[in-house]
């Protein structure tokens, strides 16, 4: 059982890498069904993964991105996406949300996908490359430390896969620094009601299902507070588990960070919910 933080990565890692392997061998669809990652059983998967997308975006995708599809939302129909923006998708899997931004901001644009795993980076060039996007760049790396410059992305978007980070107001602050003054996030994720403690939300699922390490909601709006966010919104879409939730998170870059807030930054830092 992973004890530090450095091993549960890794084990998320691993999971992962067997998804994205299972897709390309066409073994099963996403891999998740010994709930190894963000669907705990089948009668999850409406709530999760390619049933998220309508059908108009389906016929977008390569069958492989859709069925690499772990998601727990979808970000690209929350957020504002223009013609050519940058956008970066932090943990983009199998590359589903990358290809749908991609095809949106136009080929004056471009789609970032970042991941740490080698056969999802894999997966996700090639599934790249069958839906015949050129504007995309896929990043190795981990999303406590993003790859690119900061003040260089117009959107971050994300699906299920903060609540997977060890250190969350890492992963915040990296967002804060990458995107531009008023760069704004759509992110999708699984949210905790605030009445449920550490303990109570991994009574509800494992770490690697996504339920185990999801913030609370208060938790989420504090901790974009602290890094530099405003106009910040987590709405629930629909429960996946007693008081946890499909929630989609938005937020806008303030021009200038509050300093201010930094000592809440430290204290969700040092809390057990990461
Ligand atoms: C639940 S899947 C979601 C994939 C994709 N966003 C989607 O909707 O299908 C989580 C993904 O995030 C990646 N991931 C998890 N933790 C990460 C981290 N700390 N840094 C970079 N990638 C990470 C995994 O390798 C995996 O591809």
């Amino acid at each position: 059982m992973a004890t530090t933080a450095d091993e549960l990565r890794e084990e998320v890692r691993r999971r992962y890498a067997e998804s994205a392997r299972a897709v390309n061998e066409g073994s099963i669809s996403g891999s998740c069904g010994d709930g190894s990652c963000c669907v705990d059983d089948d009668s999850d998967a409406a709530q999760f993964g390619e049933a998220l997308y309508d059908a108009e975006q389906r016929g977008e995708l390569p069958q492989a991105a859709t069925l690499a599809s772990l998601g727990c939302g979808n970000p690209t129909a929350v957020a504002d996406l223009n013609e050519g923006e940058t956008v970066l998708d932090l943990g983009s899997g199998g590359g589903i949300d990358v290809i749908l931004s991609a095809k949106r901001v136009g080929s004056g644009g471009t789609a970032y996908g970042l991941d740490m795993t080698d056969e999802m980076l894999a997966l996700a060039r090639q599934n790249a490359d069958e839906a015949g996007v050129s504007n995309v760049h896929f990043l190795k790396g981990v999303i406590e430390q993003v790859p690119l410059p900061a003040s260089s992305v117009d959107v971050v978007i994300s699906n299920c896969v903060i609540n997977l980070s060890t250190d969350k107001p890492a992963v915040l602050s990296e967002i804060a620094r990458v995107l531009k003054p008023g760069g704004r996030i759509g992110i999708s994720d699984i949210v905790a009601e605030d009445r449920l403690s550490p303990a109570e939300r991994a009574e509800r699922g494992s770490y690697l299902g996504c339920i185990a390490g999801a913030l609370s909601k208060s938790e989420y709006e504090a901790g974009l507070g602290a890094a530099g966010f405003e106009q910040i919104a987590v709405e629930f879409t629909h429960q996946v588990a007693d008081g946890m939730h499909g929630a989609v998170v938005k937020a806008v870059k303030a021009s200038e960070p509050s300093r201010s807030d930094l000592p809440v930054l430290q204290q969700a830092r040092g809390s057990s919910c990461c």
